[in-house]
């Protein structure tokens, strides 16, 4: 690229190494807020003590995109000759050790579409601080570890805004004149600044309660737009539950008496822990069966629990600097997987959660965005909410577990909650305490901390051998990590791998490694630390299959040299459900890249009748766990596929897919229809794991028949959708409509969008739908409803819907003409200006350019230079593309 235009302002770094503790603490903070429909105005109070630990130095507080009004120091008006301002910074010198510093200062939050700092969604006030956004509010020092009492009031028109909301509890509100009002919010909590929250708005909301372990009653209430109460029981019920089970499960109450969540529809993620004022996005609120699918029921139940449990996980004890992210996110990610596994089936949380990690964290592992768990560099943080920083971070938690045993983990986060209780501390200090709470454990912790630092998925090859003469087998395995930007050399890493060996009757053989007296059950956490490690086992009575990584014990790319019959018999017999699940994604992934290569090299592509009839077995068995079935019936993903090819080859992907699809459909007709009808769930509709299930395998089923292009698929799809009385099973049977040529489509389609057009979050789905089909038209079909009077650029879930689905659907967005990139290019380019943080994880989805053949590369060339050519690149679009363009 063009390195001059890079190198104009190009923005700088942080360096995790250059951390240094701020020059002044911020005791408390006194805040007023007079909310305008033109302006707010803000006025701060700061209590700071000089921090003794540190040389003197003047104080530099972060402020953005506001404008100064005054500044004082104790009584006195500060002038421009006691202070410099700078676009981002107020430097106040000669300050005393202890003082208090009253700033006003004049924002816009009416005209805030980055939905950063305090901004407006659907007419009501809102803010999102975390990471950086607390600096738009107001002068600060803008970082986790200066943590401070607050004290807000807020003042509003009465009538547009009967509801005023801040952390903390309510300690006092009243009227004012000119139909004004005013609440003052008192959180007797230290925070950091990411944790602040205001909303002032029209909301309504429900409530309930819960009593804690030692007694408290908590008064919890859910706030969204009039209209929607009838959509939050699910996501209280939730919040009970996650209340419930953080005590049960780590020992962790509730500290306070009231729990607010307000729901908005303008919101960049998915929701946000602030300190008793969580704010999510509605997506991750509102549900009702005939408006949610069984998938956002899960999600619900999930991000609830996320961000309740930060309150200790990311609140009570939070992060000394932005490096030390996934110490708050990695550990609640990892919370909330158990707990929604504890809710539901713990076999079938752990596949979707593995899935997820291998379609996005492997991916971004492999290109040129890939980072370490703890980063140690970055140029906008918003950029590190990555699946590495998040899922790969949360096993690098499980690995602990797995390490530690439940007892000993618990112990270790036990001893992590009395350390640092109310401090802002580093993924090294969590490692401390999970290491002295159990010293009786032989870990090499300094090999086990290359997880926080190391970049990239490690590859672990190996091979069995059985001697019958001596009834040994020897186990040999061998790990290796590529390099990844800025990391050329890496050394081995700490590999905990939970296996077992399945004998040939189908049952797990007692394990004794030589050296030892006794055999010490039947499965075993064996640790890989070397480059390469053998392990025999004795008195091995015959020649057995051994089972690795069971539950997928660590995030590593595993190659073992194990036959199709292998896969095959551990498909059927393994006692670990993961890997039934992996053995049969194994063997389907082989097939799939067979065929592809024979089509690449020019041959047919024939799917081999082993793999039909292995299919079929797994349909004999669907009554016995229907949600296990459905994912065992689901092929490996394109997106995955692609990551074990080293040029992907798209088109052969698809192609190899839908036709082993269509075989699938066409071989067991029968089959798929059986279990269609024996999947249909009668009665009151429900959202047990068990209703969740059979609608899954059931939806799995038509998709088959429809791959076929069956007739009757086809007339229980129509049926399906017009008679269905849940989401679920209205949007599965629409999706396979939509991404059909049946004449039904359009009409479906027009009924569906008219029907629900007042309803934004189902209308998502309609865009997702329209935007994930392989039809040929898609993308044109996508440009134009960009300009459908439901969708609007300005709204991140909008934007998902359609950009981000178009974006993940492969043989569209990487058609070999360039139109995919062209038209991400485009949006990435309107969205830079409107929302940087949307653009730029729109603009992730260029990463893997270099992954594909020349002409797809060249096509995604100009278009990433064109976007890097932008005129006022944000920090975060640039980032993303000049680390692309470097590769
Ligand atoms: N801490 C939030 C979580 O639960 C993440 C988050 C919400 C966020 N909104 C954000 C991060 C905006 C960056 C920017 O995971
Ligand atoms: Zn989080």
């Amino acid at each position: 690229m063009d390195k001059a235009v890079l190198d104009t302002g190009s923005p700088k770094a942080i360096l995790l190494r250059d951390y240094a503790a701020p020059p002044f603490w911020i005791d408390k903070v006194d805040l007023t807020f007079d909310l305008r429909e033109d302006e707010t105005i803000v006025t701060s109070r700061l209590t700071l003590r000089r921090n003794a630990d540190v040389a003197a130095a003047p104080l530099v507080l972060d402020g953005q995109e506001m404008e100064l009004i005054s500044v004082a120091l104790g009584g006195r008006g500060l002038t421009d000759r006691d202070y410099i301002l700078t676009a981002d910074t107020l430097t106040l010198t000669g300050l005393p050790d202890d003082g208090q510093v009253t700033i006003v200062t004049r924002i816009h939050p009416e005209k805030n579409t980055a939905l950063e700092g305090l901004y407006k969604s659907s007419g009501n006030f809102c803010t999102q601080c975390e990471a950086e956004g607390f600096r738009k509010i107001t002068y600060f020092l803008d970082r986790p570890d200066v943590m401070a009492r607050y004290s807000v009031r807020i003042e509003a028109d009465k009538a547009a805004y009967p509801v005023l909301l801040s952390n903390g509890n309510l300690t006092g509100e009243g009227d004012l004149e000119g139909g004004r009002h005013w609440a003052q919010w008192d959180d007797p909590w230290p925070k950091p600044c990411y944790l602040f929250a205001l909303v002032a708005g029209k909301l309504v909301s429900i409530e309930d309660h819960f009593t804690t372990a030692s007694g408290r009653d908590v008064t919890l209430r859910i706030y969204v737009e009039p209209g929607n109460e009838d959509k939050c029981g699910h996501a209280m019920t939730s919040l009970i539950n996650s209340m419930k089970w953080d005590e049960e499960a780590y020992g962790r109450e509730y500290d306070l008496d009231i729990f607010n969540i307000v729901a908005v529809g303008d919101f960049n993620m998915g929701a946000m822990e602030n300190k008793s004022l969580n704010i999510f996005n509605t997506k991750y609120i509102l549900a009702r069966p005939d408006t949610a699918t069984d998938t956002d029921f899960l999600g619900i139940e999930t991000v609830v629990a996320h961000e309740y449990f930060h309150n200790w996980t990311g609140n009570r004890v939070t992060c000394r600097d932005w490096f030390q992210l996934s110490l708050k996110e990695g550990l609640t990610v990892f919370r909330d997987q158990q707990f929604s596994a504890d809710m539901n089936s713990a076999p079938v949380k752990r596949i979707q959660d593995v899935t997820r990690l291998r379609q996005v964290q492997f991916a971004e592992d492999a290109g040129p965005t890939a980072h370490p768990v703890r980063p140690e560099s970055y140029i906008e943080i918003n950029n590190f909410y990555t699946p590495t920083v998040y899922e790969k971070g949360a096993e690098v938690l499980r690995m602990y577990h797995t390490l530690l045993g439940p007892q000993g983990y618990r112990r270790g986060t036990d001893l992590y909650f009395d350390r640092h209780d109310g401090q802002a501390v580093t993924t090294d200090d969590f490692l401390a305490a999970m290491r002295d709470a159990n010293p009786d454990k032989v870990v090499d912790w300094e090999q086990f901390r290359r997880w926080y630092a190391q970049a990239g998925t490690p590859k672990v090859e190996g091979e069995g051998s059985y001697d019958a003469s001596s009834h040994t087998y020897t186990l040999t395995l061998r790990q290796s990590l590529a390099p990844t930007p800025g990391q050329p050399e890496k050394l081995p890493m700490l590999i905990p791998v939970a296996m077992g060996l399945v004998g040939p009757d189908g049952t797990d053989l007692p394990l004794r490694l030589s050296g030892e007296a006794a055999a010490q059950g039947t499965e075993r956490v064996l640790i890989l630390s070397q480059p390469e490690q053998s392990f025999t086992f004795v008195d091995v009575g015959a020649s057995p299959v051994p089972s690795l990584f069971r539950g997928f014990s660590a995030p590593v790319k595993l190659s073992f040299d194990y036959s199709d019959a292998h896969l095959a018999f551990l498909m059927g017999h393994d006692s670990d459900p993961f890997n039934r699940w992996e053995a049969g994604q194994t063997l389907a992934a082989r097939l799939l890249l067979g065929m592809v290569a024979d089509r690449a090299a020019g041959r047919d592509m024939v799917v081999p009748d082993s793999y039909i009839a292995a299919f079929g077995h797994v349909l004999d068995r669907v009554s016995e766990d229907p949600a296990f079935a459905a994912l065992a019936l689901t092929l490996p993903s394109e997106n995955y596929l692609g990551q074990l090819m080293d040029i992907i080859d798209v088109d052969g992907i698809h192609a190899a897919r839908d036709q082993v699809r269509a075989a699938i459909g066409q071989t067991h007709r029968d089959k798929l229809l059986a279990t269609y009808s024996a999947c249909l769930t009668n009665g009151p509709f429900s959202v047990t794991p068990d209703a969740i299930g059979r609608r899954s395998a059931k939806n799995a089923a038509l998709a088959y028949l429809m791959a076929a292009g069956d007739a009757q698929g086809k007339a229980l799809a129509l049926a399906q959708y017009r008679d269905a009385s849940g989401m679920t099973d209205v949007i599965a049977a629409l999706a396979l409509i939509a991404d059909s040529d049946m004449p039904e489509r359009e009409a479906a389609l027009a009924a569906f969008a008219d029907k629900w057009k007042d309803e934004a979050l189902v209308m998502d789905k309609w865009f997702m739908i329209q935007a994930i089909s392989s039809r040929p038209d898609t993308l044109d079909n996508v440009k134009a409803l960009l300009a459908h009077p439901g969708f609007t650029i300005r709204n991140p879930n909008k934007v998902y819907a359609l950009v981000g689905s178009l974006t993940g659907n492969a043989p569209i967005f990487h058609a070999a003409d360039g139109s995919g990139y062209e038209f991400l290019a485009d949006r990435v380019i309107e969205l830079n200006k409107l929302n940087p943080q949307v653009a730029s994880r729109m603009a992730k989805a260029f990463a893997r350019w270099r992954q594909y053949d020349a002409q797809r590369q060249a096509a995604a060339k100009v278009a990433l230079e064109r976007v890097a050519h932008t005129p006022d690149l944000s920090r975060d679009v640039y980032e993303i593309i000049s680390r692309s363009l470097e590769g």
